[in-house]
């Protein structure tokens, strides 16, 4: 029986085999097309003094066993060891089977590249054929191998609130880098995402993402001998993971993605991978409004629809009415849990304001955060069980609300009833989903034995979402965590759209979407153009600057527009018209990230997929005030992916292919001239 396999993607290769002692699944080689074919840059057979054979191996999925002093996936209490069983591949699938013969644990390692894309998902079912409970310590999904023969530059992002999505960079020469959540949210603090490559070399990358909405855990470990190994997975927050006589458990998907063209290539591996999880869902995304910055709490018919009307008169398609319709919610002191409208703000009953914002021509949109509950509630006096609590301590109140205990059934029946019925009774095309707290309380009053609070949460939450999905198919939802906490890729494939930040100030934004579009594809990146100067960074700049920020994903607008001029309101709609222009390019294009948000050059360009039109949308990064009134050249834009040979054309000016990527398009920017799309159209 053959016991090394191949899988193949659009452009990578992933090649596995079980060693001769069949304890374990080895990395061959993880690469382009062919990279297998020679001896494995991983592999390892020399001296391990004061080591074990498994620390110095490139093993795909260890136990402690088997990797006792490098960093192991899986820690079972009474410990494991497995023999290789059997395995079934097909080119894009495999299935590699493993059983401990001491205590009956079968582990079933799963790879598989969907089609079209170079990232390989990898997750683990173990099943305890055994006699005996099992206690997990530790679950991760995968580790993956890297070669890094000069070090390990690591590419990672970290933020906090209103802050996200901070791409920075570490270089490893040995130990372990470490991020990872236990918020039971991926969290504001790290991205479920990392990216490797070898400090000699820019060009080969590999990247590791992960498909689990609670608490994480990614690391990087480069040894003595250049390997760098990566594991990712659950965090068990709650303890260690009890598996039952006869109990199976499929752990999460942990998702390595390879590039040869860079960070940059990487971002296009990740975006692919994202379409495709998006699949039939991935149509064109309204341009909305979203009244939050404008009202705030004071959400009334009136004010909402003079912002409605405004909306529709600028080109918007979808209204949103944020935080504040229902009843007790004034601030954020009270109402979440009790999910109707409040007759007071609506006294004309809400179907009609919808009604009435729908004979604007515009979809209705509402804003809900149905998995928390302010203790001034009539859910919370009715059932204070229901939250996660600690018997004989304190509860610990976050925005003063606290967490339902989701993993509960009744309380995921709760939570499944409130949205659809919201769903059913009133004429609604678009949810906010938020999440504006992280758990706290390990607890369940009453109940008895080991809990896996983080996994029944988020088990339920995956399952409200696809009901929801599949019973109102034609209902988008945006994903938002108190901005963006709540970004990873489980929820990639069950949200249309995320919320990645609050804050909508321009060049911070620009760097937070910047980190974004490494790790997520355009169609998830909501965007709004807000009032100057904004809540956070008053660094001036234009109204084009915004629009063109938030034309780069999903765009929207969240500013008080009643309050725009006659002007304001025509730039925008002539903007909000360009956007639905090139919307489809920007949803479906190749997407190339030119300098960055610190770079005197920043752009993004997309390329459509025929190649025959360009979209670069380009910010001016640095001071306003001397540009284009001393002698100065104009910023040069190298652009990526176009035929050498071609004539692109923009307006009167046209470009050989060659200039563009070599030289670059230039833009020329003054104070008052700080953005600019320009379309290319190949000649
Ligand atoms: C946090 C979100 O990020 C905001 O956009 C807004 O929806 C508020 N919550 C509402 O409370």
């Amino acid at each position: 029986m053959t016991r090394r396999w191949t899988l193949r993607g659009a452009q990578t290769e992933y090649t596995v085999a079980v060693p001769p002692h069949g304890r374990w699944l080895e990395l061959v080689a993880w690469g382009p097309h062919g990279v297998s074919d020679g001896p494995s840059p991983v592999g390892y057979e020399g001296p391990v003094p004061f080591l074990t054979k498994g620390d110095g191996a490139p093993v795909e999925y260890a136990t402690e066993t088997d990797r006792p002093f490098a960093g192991a996936d899986l820690v079972v209490r009474t410990r494991a060891s497995f023999e290789f069983q059997d395995a079934t591949a097909t080119q894009d699938r495999l299935a590699v089977s493993f059983a401990d013969p001491v205590n009956g644990l079968r582990a079933v390692l799963h790879y598989r590249i969907p089609a079209g894309t170079d990232v390989v998902e990898r997750w683990v079912e173990l099943t305890n054929e055994g006699t005996e409970p099992l206690r997990l310590a530790r679950a991760g999904s995968a580790g993956f191998c890297v070669p890094t023969p000069h070090g390990a530059r690591i590419s990672y992002q970290w933020g906090q609130w209103a802050q996200e999505f901070q791409l920075d960079h570490v270089d490893l020469a040995h130990g372990t880098f470490a991020v990872g959540s236990a918020q039971g949210v991926p969290g504001h603090l790290y991205v479920p995402w990392l990216a490797i490559r070898d400090q000699a070399d820019d060009t080969a990358v590999w990247g590791v993402g992960l498909a689990w909405t609670g608490s994480w855990q990614i690391e990087a470990e480069r040894d003595t001998g250049g390997l760098t190994r990566i594991r990712a997975g659950r965090r068990l927050v709650d303890g260690p993971l009890e598996l039952a006589p006869g109990q199976q458990l499929t752990l999460p998907v942990a998702a390595g993605a390879y590039s040869g063209g860079g960070l940059d290539g990487l971002a296009r591996v990740w975006h692919a991978y994202q379409r495709r999880l998006a699949g039939e869902r991935l149509g064109p995304r309204p341009v909305l409004y979203n009244s939050w910055e404008a009202t705030y709490f004071a959400v009334d018919a009136a004010s909402q629809l003079e912002l409605a009307r405004v909306a529709a008169g600028i080109g918007v398609e979808t209204f949103v009415v944020d935080d504040g319709w229902f009843t007790g919610r004034n601030d954020d002191t009270a109402g979440l849990g009790d999910w109707t409208p409040d007759p007071a703000k609506f006294p004309a009953g809400f179907d009609a304001f919808v009604g009435d914002v729908r004979a604007l021509g515009l979809k209705f949109g509402l804003w809900v955060e149905p998995e928390c509950v302010n203790p001034r509630s009539r859910l919370y006096a009715e059932h204070p069980e229901w939250v996660y609590s600690v018997e004989g301590r304190p509860l610990t109140q976050v925005r003063n609300q606290y967490l339902l205990d989701l993993g509960r059934p009744e309380v995921a029946e709760f939570v499944h009833e409130t949205v659809d019925r919201l769903l059913r009774t009133h004429d609604i095309d678009y949810l906010k989903w938020d999440f504006n707290r992280p758990r706290t309380e390990p607890g369940r009053p009453g109940a008895t034995g080991p809990l896996d609070l983080d996994g029944s949460h988020v088990a339920n939450l995956y399952r409200i979402f696809e009901q929801l999905r599949r019973d109102h198919p034609h209902v988008l939802i945006e994903a938002c965590a108190g901005g963006g906490a709540r970004t990873d890729l489980a929820m990639a494939a069950r949200a249309d759209v995320f919320w990645p930040s609050d804050n909508t100030g321009p060049l911070d934004r620009l760097a937070i979407q910047w980190g974004f579009l490494h790790a997520n594809a355009p169609h998830l990146l909501s965007s709004w153009v807000t009032d100057a100067p904004g809540l956070f960074d008053p660094r001036p700049r234009s109204f084009a600057f915004r629009f063109v920020l938030a034309m780069a994903g999903v765009l929207g607008v969240g500013a008080d527009i009643r309050h725009w001029t006659a002007e304001q309101r025509d730039e925008a709609a002539r903007w909000i018209a360009l956007y639905k222009e090139i919307r489809d390019i920007v949803m479906h294009g190749t997407v190339h990230l030119v300098g960055g948000p610190d770079q005197a050059r920043c752009a993004v360009q997309y390329l459509s997929p025929d190649e025959r039109t360009v979209v670069v949308l380009a910010w001016h990064t640095g001071r306003l005030d001397g540009a284009g009134l001393l002698p100065s050249r104009p910023v040069r834009l190298p652009l990526r992916g176009l035929a050498s040979q071609a004539r692109y054309r923009a307006g009167e000016q046209q470009y050989s292919g060659s200039h563009l990527t070599a030289v670059g398009l230039p833009v020329q920017w003054t104070a008052a001239h700080d953005a600019e799309v320009v379309i290319l159209h190949r000649v």
